[in-house]
């Protein structure tokens, strides 16, 4: 079924479940152990045979020689595979990963050899033993050290509204300022890890993957075999953020080894090699010009995005939100691209809006203060409720940055703001407060369900969806029951396997919206299903309490389902509606940190996310996913960094000791609220995503507050110590 206009009154509208803040039906599951991961599987597995990946120690280069003879003489070692001996692969489709095809290397930790042992710790210790003669080449591995400003892209074409130069020229008031974001690791609970297992020609993988489609196409079009014959199960993914998009190293590995040996074969990537062996978001060098009148209304914008990747690689998208985030007559977005020999850059929670908005948002600030008005009514002042690149023709779908601001700022008390940074003190530490706001775009993606009602009245829902602790096995779960009109306990949700129809996958935002409508649409052909087998020739059926019911006459799903049950497919599409709305959602962000005047370390001590994402399924998973965002943005505003070692062209600080993520004692209380907000031409849920959008813009009203309280502009993600101690009072 396709959504193609704007859509009226639906059953989901009722709210009996939907829109309700259930517990996770997988909680038990996960608190007690028993919710197994990729590598988990044991008793289906007795035979199991363990590999290694190897990486290579040099970021580009070739392999010149390579022996194995010892490690093959290691105990218990059943296969050690390089790329003499690999079956040939295909490297050309969008989700292919192909391992050991050649002598040449393009980034630290590339797989050059992969053992496979009895044990684990036996195809470890092998795996050193094997010696490898390399020739390394020269690589660039320091975007700021690229001496062009990086290429254009096709799929980022340079966006020109107006005549930016002149009226950016000509504004009273000016801001040009460039700020930096390094890159980042996903630094997800759940490493990378497979098992692979033939039966004949037929191959099933357990992996830890955010999307069951994309990986079955990527594993069967690398090793050359049809589709139907890649089974794909990924019922259980602890954590992604995008690092788990697309497969690596250990499915295509254990396939291959495990048909060569005839065993199963499991693999685990460990941690130091996923920071380098999988992608990471990719370090940015960004300029933000606003140029205004007095009042502070925006005439010119400009944001010039530069980053790095691989030959071949794409941009950090990091301008795009300026696009249509602010208004002014005059625009100039760009994006620019160098070829760098890191480990590959890639989508990271909010590719593109996370660190762009860092930039832009304090830009804002900066702004805001140079034409001496508050921060919040800056943005108010600039709000637009269509594309500004377009003009009132495109009107967004549903908007309310400006009630999300407002909301904020009475809840979170920001009249008590002092403007003067640097001027409020408790004890030791300056205290500031900060604002942002945050956008993330909407978008939406086939996705598919198959529904059905045994005979005990339960409801049984399969899709291909993937729940990577984001919440999908609930609230798949409460559309399911509201459409049947069952209690959340009669409803069973399976996901995560290949055999169940496409779904939309977890990534970009989309997955709840896009697979809850394809539950959405399944149940509404369930429900005529029933309705006729019920002999209710009317439209007007009602389903509550376990029963279908109309006029006088009412039956339970259990009778009508009758012993075998009715179990239907149906697959929610959405017709393109680009041209005639922008969709987003949106956020105001408030945050007071404390900055120790003496070692200039910075401290959130309260925040506030104020959210306008359409309906809101189930408010508790939800705030969820706004509480691992808003960690994750004072992250990025106060810690997260890849350090590249410019030598060897890795990167160095590649496990949770080192590469420093908040913990519980970084995050003090934080406080989200959800607007009323119904956007009904998103999709028949009237939803918007929200696994992405409390990360954007977070990181910046963090550098504001900073700001606010030191009089110290860092325009250099993470804010450490370092850099804001020779700023503060008494430090010459
Ligand atoms: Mo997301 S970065 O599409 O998991």
């Amino acid at each position: 079924m396709e959504f193609n206009s704007p859509v009226g009154q639906t059953p989901l509208d009722a709210r009996r479940v939907v829109t309700q803040p259930l517990d996770r039906i997988d909680g038990p599951l996960k608190v007690t152990g028993t919710a197994r991961y990729a590598y988990e599987y044991r008793d289906e597995f007795p035979n199991v045979a363990y590999g290694f990946v190897l990486g290579a120690s040099i970021p580009k280069g070739r392999i010149e020689a390579i022996d194995t003879s010892a490690a093959e003489r290691s105990p218990g070692v059943l296969l050690v595979l390089t790329h003499e001996t690999m079956p040939k692969q295909d490297g050309k489709g969008r989700n292919n990963a192909p391992q050991m095809q050649g002598p040449e290397i393009k980034q630290a930790e590339q797989a050059v050899a992969f053992v496979v042992a009895e044990g684990f710790e036996q195809a470890r210790s092998a795996a050193r033993l094997i010696k490898i003669r390399y020739v390394a080449s020269d690589g660039q591995f320091d975007l700021a050290a690229v001496k062009d400003a990086g290429k254009s892209v096709k799929n980022a074409p340079d966006s020109t509204v107006g005549s930016f130069d002149e009226a950016f020229t000509a504004a009273p008031i000016q801001i040009d300022a460039t700020y930096t974001t390094p890159d980042q690791a996903h630094a997800m609970m759940e490493p990378h890890a497979s098992i692979a297992k033939w039966e004949g020609d037929k191959l099933t993988v357990y992996t830890a993957n955010q999307m069951i489609h994309w990986a079955q196409d990527g594993i069967s079009s690398t090793l050359g075999i049809p589709k139907e014959k890649v089974r794909v199960q990924s019922a259980f993914v602890g954590g992604g953020f995008g690092s788990k998009l697309f497969i690596y190293a250990d499915p295509i590995l254990a396939a291959v080894a495990a048909q060569k040996i005839g065993r199963p074969v499991k693999v685990a990537l460990t941690r130091p090699q996923i920071f380098n062996h999988t992608n990471h978001r990719p370090a940015t060098i960004q300029r933000v010009r606003l140029g205004a009148g007095r009042d502070g209304r925006i005439l010119a914008v400009g944001h010039d995005a530069h980053s790095g990747n691989q030959p071949g690689g794409s941009p950090e998208n990091a301008a795009d939100q300026t696009k249509a985030l602010y208004a002014g007559e005059n625009r100039l977005i760009r994006t620019r691209l160098s070829e760098l020999n890191l480990p590959k850059g890639g989508a990271m929670r909010a590719p593109g809006e996370a660190v762009g908005l860092l930039a832009l948002e304090c830009a804002m600030d900066e702004l805001a203060e140079k034409v001496g008005i508050d921060p919040v009514e800056l943005r108010i002042l600039n709000d637009v409720q269509y594309d500004p690149e377009k003009g009132p023709s495109r009107p967004f779908s549903s908007r309310k940055l400006v009630e999300c601001l407002r909301a904020g700022a009475e809840r979170f008390g920001w009249s008590k703001r002092d403007a003067t940074p640097g001027s409020v003190r408790d004890g030791r530490w300056l205290v500031g407060m900060g604002v942002s706001s945050g956008y993330r775009p909407n978008p939406v993606q086939t996705s598919g369900a198959r529904v059905g009602i045994d005979r005990h009245g339960v409801l049984t829902i399969e899709t291909q969806m993937t729940d990577i602790g984001t919440g999908s096995y609930t609230i798949l779960g409460q559309v399911g029951a509201e459409m049947m009109g069952l209690p959340i306990e009669k409803v069973r949700v399976k996901l995560g396997d290949s055999d169940f129809p496409l779904s939309s996958g977890s990534g970009g935002s989309w997955g709840a919206n896009s697979a809850s409508s394809g539950v959405y649409v399944a149940c509404r052909k369930l429900r005529d299903t029933l309705a006729q087998k019920a002999g209710f020739n009317s439209t007007d059926v009602a389903f509550a309490d376990g029963r279908i019911s109309v006029g006088g006459r009412s039956r339970t799903l259990a009778e009508v389902a009758g012993p075998s049950g009715v179990t239907v497919t149906d697959q929610a599409t959405f017709a393109d509606m680009e041209e005639q709305f922008v969709q987003a959602s949106f956020a105001g962000h408030f945050c007071e940190v404390g900055v120790d005047m003496d070692s200039g370390e910075a401290r959130v001590r309260r925040m506030l996310s104020v959210c306008a994402a359409g309906r809101i399924i189930n408010p508790k998973t939800s705030r969820s996913q706004c509480l691992g965002g808003m960690t994750m943005g004072i992250g990025a505003a106060l810690m997260e960094e890849q350090v590249v070692d410019g030598r060897f062209g890795y990167f160095v600080n590649h496990d949770l000791a080192e590469y420093h993520v908040p913990v519980h004692a970084d995050i003090p209380d934080l406080d989200v609220v959800f607007l009323d907000d119904v956007d009904d031409k998103s999709s028949w849920l009237k939803a918007k995503g929200v696994g992405e959008l409390g990360i954007c813009g977070v990181g910046a009203a963090v550098a504001n507050a900073v700001y606010n309280a030191t009089g110290v502009r860092v325009r250099d993600f993470p804010l450490t110590l370092d850099k804001i101690l020779p700023g503060l009072p008494g430090q010459a």
